[in-house]
């Protein structure tokens, strides 16, 4: 508590407040006056407390820290935050469920937002990222849906295992992430044991406006943990707030938590004659062919001071980059690019950037004027508009990305048609699991199934088999099907 005992209640405009145990009444038993103004402030303001959760990931937890530079990148970006080894940036995180409301439980199977936010000389970037290096699908018309199926059932208002597989198997190119999501690491043991992944590509491009892709990594130096389903369900029994505790707990104590940042780069020339899409949300660049380079760490050395001010109010977009820092053609990517800045401003206002968490601590020249909430002096009686004759507010073409070569007519384009290499990559990932891994991917998929109808699990055991037939048999016997009963090679009509 930081309240100063001496402190005396006023109105919102100042007024001191007679008492703060009666309201005013008519007589000594009467009914209460609406001349008490202060009560009617104080019920109006209660009314408008809660505001808009986010859509998805609006169970989170969130801290300050600082991010290090470890290693010279510079001939890859000119962004100021990696300028020089050692060169420190303030920094915000918050890290979410996804599926779950505000007041859900914190151990439950679900991918991890992890979202950063740097405040560099040269603006704010947000790397909005997950605990998992890949996402369902290609394209974002498909995003909205997702979000139906992981969430409530229209009608029974519960959670609905037949919707969430029937949409996740009509989808054979989101095995990959399913594959994940059902593994071992599909219920981090809080927030501080589990990797970060930008997941998209994006460009980095460097003093001699020259363009490489990369994508992030950010590797908890916690170590990996993870929960089975029966400790996160004793955990929940007792405590629905595990990993906001572990997170806030480590840091009051003094254990920051880190995490090492990488990177991986490929060429402009590289991507054009990579095996397959570069851009596509549903793969991985191997590390065999695209290896991690170190970037530096970051710590989380401080809890807000008031979760809503700091936590629920912050908004992350991963259209905020900066100088050095820029998108790809990744389909998915360009989707979230308008997604993020027009949710919050639905949730927190179109004057959102004024709020401390999200504004810049460099200085900025925001053009746009007036909107609910402006708090900043509004620019005062500076110019508003452009072309002027007094200089105001030119553009800084310094700063133009290098061209980006396209081709192609513009089309509604069957991605399908791009590349249908759907289970390699889960293939391989179910590979790199031990037995006992295997038999927690068998057990969890075989559990999240229940209630689903046969003709979806055998879809799903197809997609399995395909990936790698040790994995289909598993699942089959897991979910106590006789996978000869199967007819594997059924060709599959997905739209
Ligand atoms: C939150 C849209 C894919 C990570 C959100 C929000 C929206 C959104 C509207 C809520 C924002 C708010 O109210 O503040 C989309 C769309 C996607 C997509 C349209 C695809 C087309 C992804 C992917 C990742 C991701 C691929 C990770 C690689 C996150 C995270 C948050 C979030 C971490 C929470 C940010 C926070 O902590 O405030 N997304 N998303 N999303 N999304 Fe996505």
């Amino acid at each position: 508590m930081t309240n100063n005992n001496n402190e005396k209640l006023t109105t919102i405009t100042g007024a001191p407040v007679v008492s703060h145990d009666n309201t005013q009444t008519a007589g000594r038993r009467g009914p209460v006056l609406l001349q008490d103004v202060f009560l009617i402030e104080k019920l109006a303001n209660f009314n408008r407390e809660v505001i808009p959760e986010r859509r998805m990931h609006a169970k989170g937890s969130g801290a300050f820290g600082t991010f290090t530079v470890t290693n010279d990148i510079t001939k890859y970006t000119k962004a100021k935050i990696f300028s020089e080894v050692g060169k420190q940036t303030e920094m915000f995180a918050r890290f979410s469920t996804v599926a779950g409301e505000r007041g859900a439980a914190d151990a439950e199977r679900d991918i991890r937002g992890f979202a950063l936010k740097f405040y560099t000389e040269e603006g704010n970037w947000d790397m909005v990222g997950n605990n998992t290096p890949v996402f369902f699908f290609r394209d974002p018309l498909h995003f909205p849906d997702l979000n139906h199926v992981v969430k409530r059932d229209p009608k029974t208002n519960m959670h609905n295992a037949n919707s969430n597989w029937d949409f996740w198997t009509m989808l054979p190119e989101a095995l990959h992430q399913v594959t994940i999501v059902m593994s071992d690491r599909g219920i981090p043991n809080g927030y501080r044991h589990m990797h970060g992944f930008g997941s998209h590509t994006y460009s980095f491009i460097n003093a001699e406006n020259e363009r490489v892709y990369v994508k992030f990594h950010f590797r908890t130096q916690q170590g990996i943990e993870n929960l089975t389903n029966e400790e996160a369900g004793a955990i929940i029994a007792s405590d629905r707030e595990s990993s906001q505790r572990d997170l806030f707990d480590s840091i009051e104590k003094g254990d920051f938590p880190k995490w090492k940042m990488f990177i991986q780069v490929m060429t402009e020339e590289q991507a054009r004659n990579h095996k397959d899409n570069p851009f596509d949300l549903t793969k991985v660049w191997y590390k065999s062919e695209y290896p991690l380079i170190e970037v530096g760490e970051f710590e989380l050395n401080r809890n807000p001071e008031n979760y809503f001010a700091d936590v629920e109010q912050a908004a992350f977009a991963p259209s905020n980059v900066v100088p050095g820092i820029s998108f790809s053609p990744d389909r998915m990517l360009q989707a979230r690019l308008f997604g993020y800045q027009d949710a919050t401003r639905y949730r927190l206002g179109v004057n959102h950037h004024q709020i401390p968490v999200n504004a810049p601590k460099c200085p900025f020249m925001v053009y746009h004027r007036d909107g609910q909430g402006r708090a900043d002096g509004n620019r005062g009686s500076a110019i508003t508009y452009y072309p002027n004759s007094y200089g105001a507010l030119h553009g800084q073409p310094e700063y133009k990305d290098p061209a980006l070569q396209l081709d192609g007519p513009a089309d509604i384009y069957d991605f399908r048609e791009d590349d249908s290499n759907y289970f390699e990559q889960p293939g391989k990932l179910f590979n790199l699991m031990n037995d006992d891994q295997k038999q927690q991917l068998f057990n969890n998929t075989a559990a999240e199934m229940n209630g689903v109808e046969d003709f979806i699990k055998e879809r799903h055991i197809i997609h399995c088999h395909k990936a790698d037939p040790a994995y289909g048999e598993g699942v089959a016997k897991a979910l106590g099907i006789d996978i000869n009963s199967i007819d594997l090679n059924k060709e599959i009509k997905y739209f």
